[in-house]
This record gives structure tokens, C-alpha cells and sequence, in this order.
């Protein structure tokens, strides 16, 4: 009896310290993936969670692969407290064994992400960003790439109530 008891406690201690692997996509990976990864960062750091997160970001593009985050998004997010230390990269496809949750910024990417995914197994782990807070009545995060100051900070509201509406979901899932 003892035995079983603490069976099932260790087991349930291994599942409530089960690593969410969390990979945000965007199309080029130097503005809003850079920001949702650092964001929800700092939020699962806050919580004290970070043993229990595994979080990085890429691009459906891979035109930008080694590029630090463009300098605008960099300095918009410092000025949140936000440090953005990425490096851009292309989606492998062992992105899609790797990571838990594969989510994208706007319905292009979850597209091409479908259109890459390589079993259905791989396309239930894609999802749109905003689809997690369904009371911000956006669907898509902004490209902020082509527009001006408010385009980034736009980025930066969205990352902020959906990193949080996100770390709720999945701590609800551990
Ligand atoms: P992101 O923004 O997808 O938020 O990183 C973009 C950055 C670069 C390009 C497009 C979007 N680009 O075409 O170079």
C-alpha cells in the first residue's frame, strides 16, 4: 500500500514538473516572435516557473537567419523592461517533434506551419497567439515590420495579455 502511495506521488510530482516546450513564430522572426518569447519570459520567470518552461522563437522566413530582433522592436520592449537577446531562425521541422505548443502571430503563419507540420500529431500543436485571449476581440498580432512607433508597441500590449491569458492556460494543463 505504501509502496503504491508513493508511486503515484512521484509520478504526479514528474507531471506537475513536465517542461512546456513553447515556440512563438512569426514571419521573420525579428519582431513579434523575439517579443512574445521575451515576454512571456519574463511572465513564467516572475511566476517562478522557468524551471518548467522551455521557450524560443522563429521565423517562417529564414531571409533574416542570424539577425539580431530589428532595432525599433529591441528598443520599444527595452523601454517595458524587456531585453530581446534572439537570434532570428528559420522553423525546422524538428521543430514540430521538439516543442509542445507551436504558435503563430497571425493566420499566414498558422498556414504555412500547417503547411509544413508533418503528421497531424505536429498540426495539433499549432495554434493562433491570440486565440488564448479571446477578450482582447483580436485575432491576429500585427507585422509592426513596414509601419511606425505604434505598430510596436501594438506588439507589445498583445504579448503582454496574451503571455498572461497563456501561463494561466498552461499551468491549468501541468
Ligand atoms: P516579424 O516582422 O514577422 O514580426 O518578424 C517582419 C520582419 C521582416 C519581414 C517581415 C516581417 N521581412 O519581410 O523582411
Amino acid at each position: 500500500m505504501l509502496k503504491t502511495v508513493s508511486w503515484i506521488s512521484l509520478l504526479s510530482k514528474m507531471m506537475s514538473d513536465k517542461i512546456h516546450k513553447v515556440l512563438f513564430v512569426c514571419l521573420g522572426n525579428i519582431c513579434r516572435s523575439p517579443s512574445a518569447e521575451a515576454v512571456f519570459k519574463s511572465k513564467v520567470d516572475a511566476a517562478g516557473l522557468s524551471n518548467a518552461f522551455e521557450i524560443d522563437s522563429a521565423g517562417i522566413l529564414s531571409v533574416h537567419a542570424g539577425d539580431a530582433a530589428d532595432a525599433r522592436m529591441r528598443k520599444h520592449a527595452l523601454a517595458r523592461g524587456y531585453k530581446l537577446e534572439s537570434r532570428s531562425r528559420p522553423v525546422v521541422p524538428q521543430d514540430f517533434r521538439h516543442f509542445d505548443y507551436i504558435i503563430g502571430m497571425d493566420h499566414a503563419n498558422i498556414s504555412d506551419l500547417l503547411d509544413r507540420a508533418p503528421d497531424l500529431e505536429s498540426k495539433a500543436k499549432v495554434s493562433l497567439f491570440l486565440d488564448v485571449a479571446p477578450e482582447l476581440k483580436r485575432k491576429e498580432v500585427p507585422d509592426p515590420y513596414y509601419g511606425g512607433a505604434a505598430g510596436f508597441e501594438e506588439v507589445l500590449d498583445l504579448c503582454e495579455a496574451a503571455s498572461e491569458k497563456l501561463l494561466v492556460k498552461l499551468q491549468h494543463e501541468s
